[in-house]
């Protein structure tokens, strides 16, 4: 299975989320491999606290092997070489958890070209046949990466693979407009998916969108005075109204993410040592959980729009 993650806007908690989803699927003996696509600035290794790769790699990069500099994409197995013991505890029972980090000090491609989009098509041929989930993390907007993504898929040799598009938004009205614009507005990944050969009703059948770090539930008592909770679940209920109004309603939903203080103040894996530790929520562990759960359940992505 293939899942791209993306967001028009930058700041959405995409590669944070998905990283942490890869990690959860891993726990379920899935093997996983994460795959960093937002070329301009991979993040990855950090998230994974991976210090040799923090910034991705010297050379031999996704970005690079995309550009034919290099025969294989440098490749770095999590457990093996993450600086965070519980990491590397893993557990038996638990998938492999490969990354395919990005070149340090790489750039966007400015325009996607028929070598690339075959490098491309190629290297997750290969990754789909290896792993049995397979996360690109996207760069956030209209992007060449996007633009690459959803011309290899089209292809003969992916065309029929299993596919799922992640849209990651805050849950502000900005970020969900700009959800809805990214997928359906001008450019939008249903008119460039069907210009590379998509046919957008099935393209829109395996898009779900994921709202994250949401500032209400239980674990996280946001609201400290009365007023100010009363006024939190207005927003709530009103943004909730403009979701559906913008095709992003429950249907469309795959779930979302508290509010998580640790992610707010860094970017990392929440482990169950975390919360057992009782530093990060036990909401936001199971959100995890949940999310990737839903990721590889056939049933909610055969539910009708
Ligand atoms: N559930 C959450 N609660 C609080 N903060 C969160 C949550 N999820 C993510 N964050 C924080 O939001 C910030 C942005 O997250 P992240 O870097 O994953 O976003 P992104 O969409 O990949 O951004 P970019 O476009 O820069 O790649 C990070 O500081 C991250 O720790
Ligand atoms: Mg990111």
């Amino acid at each position: 299975m293939l899942i791209f993650s993306t967001s028009d806007k930058g700041g959405t908690g995409r590669s944070v989320t998905s990283c942490n989803l890869a990690y959860r699927l891993c726990l379920t003996g899935r093997n996983v491999a994460y795959v960093d696509f937002d070329f301009g600035s991979p993040t990855a290794g950090a998230l994974y606290e991976i210090s040799a790769v923090e910034r991705g790699v010297a050379d031999g990069g996704v970005h690079s092997y995309l550009l034919g500099e290099t025969g294989a994409a440098a490749r770095v197995d999590v457990g093996t070489a993450t600086d965070r013991p519980e990491l590397k505890r893993i557990g038996p029972r638990a998938g492999r958890l490969v990354l395919f980090p990005g070149d340090e000090g790489g750039a966007e491609f400015l325009t996607t070209s028929d070598a690339v989009v075959t490098r491309c098509a190629e290297l997750l041929v290969a990754l789909e046949q290896e792993f049995r989930v397979v996360f690109v993390d996207l760069s956030a907007g209209r992007s060449v990466a996007l633009e690459l993504a959803l011309q290899a898929t089209a292809l003969p040799q992916l065309r029929n693979r299993t596919t799922r598009w992640l849209i990651f938004h805050r849950w502000t009205r900005q970020h969900i407009l700009a959800a809805a614009g990214l997928v359906h507005g001008p450019h939008g990944l249903l008119e460039t998916g069907s210009v590379c050969g998509h046919d957008p009703a099935e393209l829109l059948g395996s898009t779900r969108y994921v709202r994250t770090a949401v500032p209400h539930g239980d674990s996280h008592p946001v609201a400290q005075r009365a007023a100010q909770a009363a006024w939190l679940q207005e927003q709530d209920v009103a943004l909730r109204r403009l979701a559906t109004a913008n095709r992003l309603g429950t249907t469309a939903v795959l779930g979302e993410t508290p509010m998580e203080p640790v992610l707010q103040w860094r970017e990392q894996l929440i482990l169950d040592s975390d919360v057992n530790a009782h530093i990060a929520n036990p909401g936001t562990a199971s959100a995890y959980t949940e999310l990737a759960h839903l990721l590889v359940d056939t049933a909610m992505w055969e539910r009708l729009q």
